[in-house]
C-alpha cells in the first residue's frame, strides 16, 4: 500500500511560535502543512486567512494544503493562490458553484480539492470526482481541532476509495478530524492517502513523539 501522507493541521498548534511548531512538525517527517480556514459563518469558529498563509510560507518549502471552511470560496482563491497555498480545498456545501471554484483553483495552477461534511451524501463528490487532485472527507463537523471521529466515515472512505479507482485513479482521498493512533490503521486501510491531525500531534508530548506513534500504528 502507498505511504500514508501526514498533513498537521496548525488549528492545535501553539500560537504564539507557530514557526517553531512548524519546523518542529517538518523535523518530525510531516509530509504536508493543513491550514484550517475558517469564517465564522460557515463554521462557527474563525481563525485566519492569507497573511497567515503567506508567513507559513517563509518558514517551510513543505506543501501548504489549504483547507476553506468559509462561504464563497470564489472570493478568497486567488489571494490563497498568491499567499503561497499548493492544495486548496473548498466545501461543497459552501458555494453553489463548486465546479467554478475546482476549475479557477486549476487554472491558477494549483491542486484542487472537493470537501464533504459527514452528513452530506458522498454522491455530492461524483459529478466533480473526475476533475478533482485530491477529495476531503470530513470525519468531524467542521469547526474545531480535538473533536471524536465519526466512526461511520471509515465506511464512507472504503466506498470513496472505490468510486476514485473507477473514475480518477490520481484523486488523493484526504480524511480529516479525529485522527488518533487508535484510529488511524483503519482510516488508512480503508483507502486514505492523506490524514489531516491536529490535536493527536500538537497536544501534551513533542511533534515527534507523536509521529512516532501514529505512524507505529500505521505500519504495524
Ligand atoms: C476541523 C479541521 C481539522 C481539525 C483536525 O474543522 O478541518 O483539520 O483541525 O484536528 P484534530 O486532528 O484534532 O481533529
Ligand atoms: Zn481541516
Amino acid at each position: 500500500m502507498p505511504k500514508l501522507l501526514v498533513a498537521p493541521s496548525i488549528l492545535t498548534a501553539d500560537f504564539a511560535r507557530l514557526g517553531e511548531q512548524i519546523r518542529e512538525a517538518e523535523a518530525a517527517g510531516v509530509d504536508w502543512i493543513h491550514l484550517d480556514v475558517m469564517d465564522g459563518r460557515f463554521v462557527p469558529n474563525l481563525t485566519f486567512g492569507p497573511l497567515v498563509v503567506e508567513a507559513i510560507r517563509k518558514v517551510t518549502a513543505l506543501p501548504l494544503d489549504v483547507h476553506l471552511m468559509i462561504v464563497e470560496p470564489e472570493r478568497y482563491i486567488a489571494d490563497f493562490a498568491r499567499a503561497g497555498a499548493d492544495w486548496i480545498t473548498v466545501h461543497h456545501e459552501a458555494t453553489p458553484h463548486a465546479h467554478r471554484a475546482v476549475q479557477q483553483i486549476k487554472e491558477l495552477g494549483k491542486k484542487a480539492g472537493l470537501a464533504i461534511n459527514p452528513g452530506t451524501p458522498l454522491e455530492a463528490l461524483l459529478p466533480l470526482l473526475p476533475e478533482l487532485d485530491l477529495a476531503l472527507l470530513m470525519s468531524v463537523n467542521p469547526g474545531f481541532g480535538g473533536q471524536k471521529y465519526i466512526p461511520a466515515s471509515t465506511e464512507r472512505i472504503r466506498r470513496l476509495a472505490a468510486l476514485r479507482g473507477q473514475m480518477n485513479p490520481a484523486c488523493l482521498i484526504q480524511v480529516d478530524g479525529g485522527i488518533k493512533p487508535v484510529n488511524v490503521a483503519e482510516v488508512y486501510r480503508a483507502g486514505a492517502d492523506v490524514v489531516v491531525v491536529g490535536s493527536a500531534l500538537f497536544n501534551n508530548r513533542p511533534v515527534a513523539e507523536n509521529m512516532k506513534k501514529l505512524l507505529g500504528e500505521v505500519y504495524a
